[in-house]
Parts: C-alpha cells; sequence; structure tokens
C-alpha cells in the first residue's frame, strides 16, 4: 500500500530501513520535539527494536516518508479507543537534511486524507511542544485548528512545558 503525492510517498516501514533511521533519528533538534519513547541518542539497536514493533502491521498506522524514492522519516496515525474511537493522533519526524521542503506539510495531508476515508475517523489531533513553531506551521497549512493551551503539561529535559493542541476534522463532520 502506498500514498503518493509527487516526488512524496508514504508507505508501509520496512525492517531494511533500521541503518537510515537510525542515522536521522540521532539528532537532538529532532528527539527534544517528540515524546521520550523516542530516544537520544538513537541507536541501531532502538531502529531495529521499533521496526520489529511496526513493520507487517495491518492496518499499518506507521507510515515511512520517501522523498524521490529516498527513506527520510516518519508519519503515524493513531486510532483512539473506546470514547475516541472516532479520533486518531497525528505525529511525524523527517531528518534535518530534508526540514523546510514542504515534505510533512505534503505527508499530513496524504495521511489526514487517508484517515478520514479509510479509517471511520472524524477528527486527527496532536500536540505540540510549545517551542515548536515549525511543526505548528505544517499543522496549520493543513487547515488544523488550534484548540488550546494544556498549560505545563510537557516534562521535558528537566522543563515544564505548555503543549499547545491541534486538531481537524472531517469535512462536513463538524458539530
Ligand atoms: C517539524 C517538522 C516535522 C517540519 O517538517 P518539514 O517537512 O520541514 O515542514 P514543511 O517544510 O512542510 O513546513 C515547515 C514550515 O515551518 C516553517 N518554519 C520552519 N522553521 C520555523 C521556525 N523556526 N519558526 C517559524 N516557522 C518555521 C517553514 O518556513 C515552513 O513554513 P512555510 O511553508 O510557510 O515557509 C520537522 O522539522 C521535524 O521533523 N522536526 C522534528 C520532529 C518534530 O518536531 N515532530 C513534530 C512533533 S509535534
Amino acid at each position: 500500500m502506498e500514498l503518493r503525492s509527487g516526488n512524496i510517498a508514504l508507505r508501509p516501514l520496512r525492517q531494511t530501513d533500521a541503518g537510515r533511521l537510525a542515522e536521522l533519528a540521532n539528532n537532538e533538534k529532532i528527539s527534544c520535539n517528540l515524546r521520550d519513547g523516542f530516544p537520544h541518542p538513537y541507536t541501531l539497536e532502538d531502529a531495529e527494536n521499533f521496526l520489529q514493533k511496526f513493520t507487517n502491521q495491518d492496518p499499518v498506522t506507521f507510515f515511512g516518508i520517501d522523498y524521490n524514492g529516498e527513506y527520510v522519516g516518519n508519519i503515524s496515525l493513531f486510532p483512539g479507543q473506546d470514547v475516541y474511537c472516532k479520533s486518531a493522533e497525528i505525529g511525524y519526524f523527517i531528518g534535518e537534511p530534508y526540514w523546510n521542503k514542504g515534505i510533512v506539510t505534503t505527508a499530513v495531508n496524504l495521511i489526514t486524507e487517508y484517515g478520514f476515508n479509510h479509517m471511520h475517523i472524524i477528527r486527527i489531533h496532536t500536540g505540540v511542544f510549545e517551542y515548536n513553531t515549525a511543526s505548528m506551521r505544517v499543522l496549520e497549512k493543513c487547515g488544523f485548528v488550534n484548540e488550546g493551551v494544556f498549560r505545563k503539561s510537557v516534562f521535558k529535559q528537566g522543563k515544564l512545558w505548555d503543549e499547545v493542541r491541534y486538531a481537524k476534522l472531517k469535512p462536513a463532520s463538524g458539530k
């Protein structure tokens, strides 16, 4: 299965992505924006363990992002449970050499469309640490709405930070 727009494609992760994943992910400018489950330093073993869990998924929730045929990062869409079963949480990163080329904006648009049309969800949401202006910009470009701030909800690198919450509803499903 592949979702594509021009030279950007989302496809299932492969065990052979491990080496490149470890190279790209081992960057504190990336890990500082993500939950602690994304470690720093990020070793080849971390990459292999991660891929062990998230290859051969059915349905796919974690996708690799390819740019010009090269693996450059990940994007995920996790469905909620219980009363949140019509929502999903989005997450993403790409390697620093590929920043500011519009890649994640395209990837978010692709996975959002896939989620709304194939996953029976009507809401996609995420939280962005207060200092991550690039990610907020991506979400705003993709039509996500700032729904407010979870004050001091994030403890990262020994400090408390606000988290800015963003969400997008499936068109025509709003109240
Ligand atoms: C945040 C991240 C996903 C953005 O990916 P990307 O492919 O570079 O994003 P795009 O190129 O599609 O868009 C980036 C936008 O942010 C803007 N931007 C970049 N750095 C910025 C900054 N410091 N302040 C304000 N805007 C910034 C860019 O100018 C661009 O907006 P524009 O198109 O209006 O010019 C990427 O930097 C990344 O992987 N970061 C580390 C992991 C991460 O933060 N994940 C998200 C956690 S919520």
